[in-house]
């Protein structure tokens, strides 16, 4: 079922209300008991699994080719011609929405002599009622067919259907638009997702319209940048200043869908509502950190009550020891007003900020320090850290180089 379907649209306002109710019963429960969802105990981790490079090899194959990565969401190409370049998993990909309303994806490869055909970097979007070629000026549909090929006689003899562009499996649904970029079988994006799903629906994400969007680095494996996503543990030490100071340390509510999960994070006000009786709560917003098996994290919140952004963050490897953070906010029912805007811009740039000057920054040292343990060096994830155990074990199992 494709997101634009008009049968998925159920009550989501009311379902983000019941899933809020829900989310803040078991951080008040938390919370009343100092406590954090735990894993059975702590998971010791050879440094390998952040510096070996044929492990690395195997995660670029099975997960970054592999596996349907988040190209974008629907409202990054709304419209029919609008396109995309997604190059961060490895190679340069246009996904462009035909006439059609379908979104796919293509090579950015012309398929005469293999020129580029749109030139910018992710995350360049725009539109594109044809796409030419700087080269030699062949021309493309925006559902890849070639339309226009100057000096036609030339290429007599040469059959032309053969010479559309090249199509990789592309998926769009709740929002978001899948690609596999190593090519290889269909999507099925509703069974990648499995019963995360329901989560997702209710995130509305294909009504959010794109607000900013950059690129955060890291000089640090992608795994180690992204575990900085998974644990609440750090942010008393490393956000002293920031989230340290409005939410709980040390404490998680983790629900886990298959490989995905979803994190909450109890800010201090829940703290006043313990021993309280439930049916006095004040009406709370829904929010949380939904982790898309491998790479993408999608936080969902609010800015101020009741006014909402949606941050993407999609980290792909640049090498065994580079990160790049594909980072987006979106305005997740669209921009209501010129504040509006302005508020989810700040969403952006703050966030941009603590993430590089704080989580990235001790990624990148702790990278390097990896690199250069002794060969025996193990890390270890407390039980307290237990998505990130999760998310670490899942990826081990995927790549078919398990930990244990
Ligand atoms: S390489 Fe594209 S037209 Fe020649
Ligand atoms: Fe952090």
């Amino acid at each position: 079922m494709s997101d634009r379907d008009p049968a998925i649209a159920a009550d989501w306002a009311r379902s983000r209300q019941d899933m809020a109710h829900a989310t803040l019963r078991r951080m008040v429960d938390l919370v009343a008991a100092k406590q954090t969802d735990r894993a059975e105990g702590p998971l010791p981790l050879h440094k390998g699994v952040y510096v070996d490079e044929a492990r690395f090899a195997a995660e670029r194959a099975h997960l970054f080719l592999g596996q349907p990565m988040v190209a974008g969401l629907s409202g990054d190409i709304a419209n029919a011609g609008d396109v995309l370049v997604f190059d961060a998993a490895g190679p340069s990909i246009l996904v462009q929405r035909g006439k059609d309303g379908v979104a796919r994806a293509f090579l950015n490869m012309c398929t005469h002599r293999g020129a580029k055909l749109i030139e910018e970097n992710e995350p360049w979007s725009g539109h594109r009622a044809r796409v030419v070629c700087p080269f030699h000026a062949w021309t493309f549909d925006s559902s890849g067919t070639l339309i226009g090929q100057p000096s036609k006689q030339s290429f007599a003899g040469c059959d032309i259907g053969a010479r559309n562009l090249v199509e990789l499996p592309c998926a769009e649904h709740l929002g978001l638009i899948f690609v596999r970029p190593g090519g290889g079988a269909p999507i099925d994006a509703a069974a990648h997702l499995g019963s995360f799903a329901d989560v997702l629906a209710a995130l509305e994400l294909h009504r959010a319209q794109p607000v900013k969007k950059g690129v955060l680095t890291a000089e640090s494996n992608w795994k180690f940048a992204l575990d900085t996503y998974s644990e609440g543990y750090h942010f008393a030490a490393l956000h002293a200043s920031t989230i340290g100071q409005t939410h709980y340390n040390d404490t998680a509510a983790i629900a886990r869908f298959g490989r995905h999960h979803r994190i909450n994070f109890p800010d201090k006000s829940v703290g006043a509502l313990v021993g309280g009786d439930e049916v006095d709560w004040p009406a709370t917003d829904y929010g949380g950190v939904h982790y898309l098996f491998p790479n993408t994290v999608i936080f969902f919140g609010a800015v101020t009550p009741g006014v909402f952004f949606t941050q993407v963050f999609r980290l792909f490897p640049d090498g065994v020891g580079k990160t790049r953070c594909q980072f987006a906010v979106y305005a997740p029912f669209g921009i209501e007003s010129d504040a509006h805007q302005a508020m989810c811009e700040m969403a952006y740039d703050a966030t941009a900020e603590v993430v590089q000057t704080e989580d990235y920054r001790v990624a990148s040292a702790g990278y390097a320090n990896l690199c250069a343990a002794p060969d025996d060096f193990h890390v270890v994830l407390g039980a307290n850290e237990a998505a990130v155990q999760f998310v670490q074990i899942n990826i081990a199992e995927a790549i078919g180089m398990p930990l244990k």
